[in-house]
């Protein structure tokens, strides 16, 4: 099993980011490499100019993400951590396979449409060919599978079908070159809300600081913001069903199973009845000690520019040794001359 994801490089990290995508990175490594596969985990650098975007933001949101990953968990020695932008065969293999790639499928891309809106002339080439690319990163390895979230699995079988048409097209029957990537379901993957609404997700650009648990908040600061979350007056019920209806109490319940490693059955069991007067403090408490350590890690590692960059190097030249064979086989079998 080899499996490959990407993440682009967000700064801000909070609770909604590691509850997220990264506690699943850090779940799907332990589980596949007992498995005696092995993850590839890469920062989407190159997707993220695809957008406005301020370059030095788009550097020092990289190393905070690869900061984020190690201090959450992700082992560079046991996972091949690395960033696009130091792995040209990706931008490549993009390249090579824009000549696979139809202009009728990258113009269904739910994602293209929302993003370009109603302004598709003004949007970029990247824009439009993002998916493209996002099919060179995992072909390149020849995934067998691919976590995917329900905003990507479009993604993910337009780089089945691309990989598809390419083997059809270009390979003998019994030869082909790509591997169809099957799609992996993470272990679990909780959406995390606003604390001060539950109807909108936990967000580095929400203008309330109260409405987020961020990487780098401390324990105080933690407690206060549980404290302050918005609820309702009515006692915790003893099933889901009696969340219904109840957005905030739903997400704080939700992120105590989160962090405890159980199911919203298992806490409403215990706190069933309860008012938040006792529920809040005890998430308050889950949250720091779960969050301290991985806290503290990712506060001292921010700061160490040069064990970040030699974490990402060391980890390309890992992967580029991986990519080369598959693209040296993409140029012969499209006629290419090389060397
Ligand atoms: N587009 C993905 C996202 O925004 C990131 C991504 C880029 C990715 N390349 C990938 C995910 C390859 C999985 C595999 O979440």
């Amino acid at each position: 099993m080899r499996i490959v994801s990407g993440i682009q490089p967000t700064g801000n990290l909070h609770l909604g980011n590691y509850l997220g995508a990264i506690r699943n990175w850090v779940a799907m490594q332990e589980q596949i490499s007992a498995e005696g596969g092995e993850c590839l985990y890469f920062l989407a650098d190159m997707h993220a100019i695809s957008m406005p975007h301020t370059p030095a933001d788009l550097t020092s949101n990289t190393r905070e993400m690869v900061a984020a990953l190690v201090a959450c968990g992700i082992d560079p020695e046991r996972s091949i951590l690395f960033n696009q932008a130091q792995v040209p065969q990706h931008a490549e293999l993009q390249w090579l396979l824009n000549g696979t790639a139809r202009m009728g499928w990258l113009n269904r891309m739910t994602q293209w449409k929302d993003k370009a809106g109603k302004n598709r002339e003004g949007a970029s080439v990247a824009l439009f060919t993002y998916p493209v690319l996002q099919a060179a990163d995992v072909l390149l390895y020849q995934a067998t599978h691919v976590p995917v979230g329900d905003d990507q699995k479009q993604h993910l079988e337009l780089a089945r079908d691309i990989a598809q048409k390419f083997n059809n097209d270009f390979c003998a029957e019994d030869a082909p070159l790509f591997t169809l990537p099957a799609p992996y379901i993470p272990p679990e993957a909780a959406r995390i809300m606003s604390l001060r609404d539950g109807g909108a997700k936990m967000s580095k650009s929400d203008p309330s600081d109260m409405s987020r648990i961020n990487m780098t908040d401390d324990a105080d600061t933690i407690m206060q913001k549980v404290k302050k979350a918005k609820t309702d007056p009515e006692p915790l019920p003893s099933e889901k069903a009696g969340l219904e209806g109840r957005a905030e109490a739903k997400n704080l319940v939700s992120v105590y199973a989160a962090l405890a490693g159980t199911s919203v059955d298992a806490v409403l069991a215990e706190f069933g009845g309860e008012g938040f007067g006792k529920f809040k403090p005890a998430l308050g408490e889950l949250l720091v000690e779960k969050l301290a350590p991985i806290n503290q890690r990712f506060v001292e590692l921010r700061r160490d520019t040069a064990a970040l960059d030699a974490i990402l190097k060391a980890g390309s030249e890992k992967a580029r040794a991986l990519a080369i064979p598959t693209l040296e086989r993409t140029y012969t079998a499209l006629g290419l001359v090389r060397g």
